[in-house]
């Protein structure tokens, strides 16, 4: 999520650090920071918003250091502003950090307990005093580090400084990316190649519980036992636009492979891995007080995609707590007179936090004396501020405008609520929370098995490339999802397509059937397969070309359809996370191949905060 760089060498590392920084930009931040040695002491410089606010600061407060780290913070624990920006040091420790700690408050009491002074809000903070403790006790610094990092749970990559030792960078990384480049005179440090190509091609991974050790002339491996690892060098022959997309040709694509692990980051610190709880923070709070109220009520607002995420979340949520839930489009609530009380919460779901739709309706809401709770990815953007508490959701910068990796990451905060409304209710006993947990923690990697079969996506393509029209069919759980996959066909390949529920065929939509009309059916196994495959058979006899996702391994109704793509078997509530997958990458390809601006289609803003 967030972007880091650190150098060490034989030039100044200011402008390195900078350069590497602004390479790093189209990710999105909110505030930036650097932190070099000078003379023996620790010169730090953060500011809040653009990096130009940094160089601004730096004109005045620059350094001649030849070593220096430094980071653009996607804000996820506190607001954006100066003192949660990195680097955060203690007395001999400085360093950046991407990924989350998800044990950071327990870890946070223990250190104020032991004395030390925490001043930000950031999970960060706390593992430069961690490491510190360990050196107070007269570790060397490695041994203290390790110690340091067996002690926590979440997913990072760190580059820290030693104020003790102005001849080396220490790295360490666990589920979040890092990157050694090394160079003539001096090495470099990523979490990404665009900000090493200016200097280097020869880089070098750090892998999941790697540390290493960078001096000016060469960098060291270690796992986390001290024992040295050795590392393969690689040239990297990206250009550097295909680096900013992390080797993909769009960030859609590269967005969507991102799923598996923006899911998981989401999930990190929110259920417990024994699969018995929800934390939902100052939201869980907010529920639990709320939800003993006999005429509790939830009315989720949204635009696009995120409503589409709304209407899956009623589902889980009406199913799994009983609690009426209505879905509607922000743009059309802020403008009648809607039936929210104090007794309701008013659920607001955006990506961007900035929609002005969904602000106006927050807005209205609260003025009717609704609470509000948003489900949001950018901290601190207008729709947080003005809730009365936030989810966020962890899936990182979203630049393609079609959204893709924040729907998921919001049906899994909708899920947890789901999951907690049902528990504080009595509905769930723990051993059925605990599966349901258990299951939600699963589907990073089902997903992952679904983005690596691409075969049928590029035979459905390929049937799909000419046509003018699309129809998406799906029932249930299923019906959102086709809404969403005939939404991203439409926004990015220009192709006109609808969703529609299977049952509704027979009141509208058979009519526009012909002969070698697409239609895209989800079709799993569960509850109303059987009426499914009577609306494919329906669609069938009357010419329709169908494109169905199934089970994998369903063989019964395999001849009814002209293709089939497969989807694992999961818990039937959550099958919703992996049919989104290829009707996005069906979107994707289908719009590629009609050479389409993917990631800019015409006419669409990824942000849209007029009316
Ligand atoms: C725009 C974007 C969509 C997005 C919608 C709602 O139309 O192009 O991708 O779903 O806004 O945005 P939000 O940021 O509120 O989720």
């Amino acid at each position: 999520m967030c972007g880091i760089v650190g150098y060490i060498g034989d030039q100044r590392a200011e402008p390195i650090l900078i350069d590497g920084l602004k390479k790093l930009e189209y990710r999105g931040y909110d505030s930036a920071g650097v932190a070099f040695i000078d003379d023996g002491a620790f010169h730090v410089v953060r500011a809040k918003g653009k990096l130009s606010c940094l160089i601004d600061k730096l004109k005045n407060m620059g350094s001649h250091s030849t070593i220096g780290i430094g980071h653009t913070r996607w804000a996820t624990h506190g607001k954006p502003d100066e003192i949660n920006a990195h680097p955060h040091h203690s007395r001999d420790v400085v360093l950046v950090h991407n990924g989350i700690i998800e044990n950071y408050n327990t870890l946070k009491s223990e250190m104020i307990k032991k004395g030390h002074k925490i001043i930000s809000e950031t999970d960060t903070e706390v593992i430069c005093h961690l490491i510190q403790d360990h050196l107070d006790q007269d570790m060397p610094f490695l041994k203290a580090l390790i110690s340091s990092l067996k002690k926590l749970n979440g997913a990072y990559s760190l580059v820290i400084l030693n104020r003790n030792n102005p001849d080396h960078i220490y790295l360490a990384r666990k589920g979040s990316p890092l990157v050694v480049g090394l160079g003539e005179g001096g090495n470099f440090v990523a979490s990404d190649i665009p900000a090493l190509l200016a200097h280097t091609r020869d880089v070098t991974f750090v892998e999941d519980n790697e540390i290493a050790v960078v001096s000016r002339e060469r960098a060291l491996f270690y796992n986390l036992s001290g024992d040295p690892v050795n590392k393969e060098i690689k040239k990297i022959t990206w250009t550097a636009s295909q680096a900013e997309k992390g080797g993909y040709k769009h960030f859609m694509l590269k967005e969507i492979m991102e799923q598996p692990r923006v899911l998981a980051d989401t999930l990190l610190g929110r259920v417990d891995l024994e699969g018995l709880s929800v934390n939902l923070g100052e939201a869980g709070a907010l529920l639990e007080t709320m939800v003993r109220e006999p005429e509790f009520r939830l009315k989720i607002v949204a635009c696009g995609t995120s409503w589409h995420a709304g209407l899956v979340g009623k589902y889980w949520i009406e199913d799994l707590a009983k609690v009426l839930v209505g879905v509607e489009l922000s743009s059309e609530f802020r403008y009648r007179q809607p039936l929210v009380t104090p007794k309701t919460l008013v659920v607001a779901i955006s990506q961007s936090g900035e929609t002005a739709d969904t602000l106006a309706a927050i807005r209205e809401s609260k003025r009717l004396g609704a609470r509000v709770l948003s489900i949001c990815n950018v901290v601190e953007s207008s729709i947080p501020r003005e809730s009365d508490a936030t989810i966020y959701t962890h899936a990182g910068p979203e630049i393609g405008v079609a959204s893709t990796k924040a729907f998921t990451t919001q049906m899994a905060v909708l899920y947890m609520l789901a999951i907690k409304l049902a528990l504080e209710k009595n509905l769930l006993s723990d051993h059925e929370a605990s599966q349901k947990i258990q299951a939600l923690i699963e589907m990073p990697k089902l997903i992952e098995k679904t983005l690596g079969d691409l075969k049928p996506i590029m035979r459905m393509t390929e049937r799909l490339r000419n046509k003018k029209h699309c129809y998406y069919i799906g029932r249930g759980i299923e019906y959102p999802i086709v809404l969403e996959g005939a939404l991203k066909l439409k926004e990015i390949s220009y192709i006109h397509a609808e969703g529609f529920a299977g049952g509704e065929l027979k009141h509208g939509p058979i009519a526009l059937i012909e002969e070698k009309v697409p239609v895209i059916a989800v079709v799993l196994k569960g509850q109303l397969y059987d009426k499914m495959v009577s609306n494919i058979l329906e669609v069938k006899s009357r010419g329709a070309m169908v494109l169905a996702l199934v089970n994998a391994e369903d063989k019964d109704i395999q001849s009814h359809f002209d293709e089939i793509l497969h989807i694992p078997y999961a818990d039937p509530d959550l099958n919703p996370f992996l049919t989104i997958i290829p009707l996005q990458l069906l979107a994707y390809y289908v719009a590629v191949d009609r050479g389409t601006d993917v990631d800019q289609p015409r006419n669409l803003a990824k942000s849209v905060t007029v009316e």
